[in-house]
């Protein structure tokens, strides 16, 4: 497992391990995204709604990457036309195409059918690779699917040793799906965690770089966000230590349904 390891998704495409997440990326986002892609990081995540798009966009011009060198990752709002506002996000990042485009959350009522129909007219129209949902409960997830017959490749929710469910995860599992773990690093407000802090030691590595590989041995697929120039290193240098058996258990067991954005979207 290395920065440029992939993953294959249930349409044969391929997905990295790890990506750096920009929701509040303020400090100069195009300068951020360019150091990222100097230090390796694969894969970009962000939304119709972070006003990212085009700091982005900028960061990808600067650090003079390949389009085929990242991947991507945008959404689409529930209360969106996703055709449309697939187009406007792409104009907004001066890109021809998304490699996975999501429903941000489920809409009020319903599964969000006329979202995905949008998304899968999307990826036709060559917009998109692949299509996911985020935010989503294992139950609305069999509903869209039930109607369309078009099942996720992922789904985003926070997801980290304090707050996860391995039967969320079975049933990604089961329906080939990807887990992308949003809020990785618990917005740094457990980072002082006792546990983490020993088994970080045991290694020589930040409890922040504890829970991202937490997530990389588990096969989800964390997204930290990192403003400041240390932070962005040190979450990408998580390739050269391995926790054994009993750490992962003893991480595992840390589990408490701890959300910080409020509440888990899927318990
Ligand atoms: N789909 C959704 O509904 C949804 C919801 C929330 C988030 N997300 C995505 O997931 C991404 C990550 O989640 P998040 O931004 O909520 O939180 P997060 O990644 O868990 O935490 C970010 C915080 O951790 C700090 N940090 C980063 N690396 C650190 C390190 N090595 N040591 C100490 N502190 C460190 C950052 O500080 P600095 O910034 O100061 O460096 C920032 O304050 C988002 O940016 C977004 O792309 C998606």
């Amino acid at each position: 497992m290395d920065p440029a390891s992939r993953i294959s998704l249930r349409t044969g495409n391929e997905m990295p391990l790890f990506g750096l997440g920009t929701w509040q990326l303020t400090k100069d986002t195009a300068e951020t995204i360019a150091a990222a892609i100097a230090l390796g990081y694969p894969m970009i995540d962000t939304s119709g709604d972070y006003g990212t798009q085009p700091g982005i966009g900028e960061g990808i011009r600067r650090a003079g990457a390949k389009r085929s060198d990242f991947y991507l990752v945008t959404k689409v709002e529930e209360t969106d036309d996703a055709f449309a506002a697939t187009k406007k996000d792409l104009d907004e990042l001066g890109l021809d195409y998304a490699d996975l485009m999501l429903i941000h959350r489920p809409p009020r009522s319903g599964a969000g059918e006329a979202l995905w129909e949008g998304l899968i007219r999307a990826r036709e129209e060559g917009l998109t690779r692949d299509i996911g949902v985020s935010n989503y409960p294992t139950g609305l997830i069999d509903a869209l699917v039930q109607k369309t017959g078009e099942v996720p490749v992922v789904n985003q929710i926070e997801w980290s040793p304090f707050g996860h469910s391995m039967a969320v995860k079975a049933h990604a599992d089961e329906n080939q799906m990807v887990i992308q773990a949003y809020s990785p690093l618990t917005r740094a407000r457990r980072l002082d965690d006792d546990t983490l802090e020993a088994i970080g030691k045991n290694h020589g590595k930040s409890p922040a770089q504890v829970l991202i590989r937490w997530n990389l041995q588990h096969g989800t697929v964390p997204l930290p966000k990192a403003n400041q120039r240390e932070h962005l290193e040190e979450d990408v240098a998580v390739f050269d230590f391995a926790l054994g058996e009993e750490e992962m258990a003893r991480l595992d067991d840390l589990n408490s349904h701890y959300s910080a954005l409020g509440k888990l979207p899927y318990v």
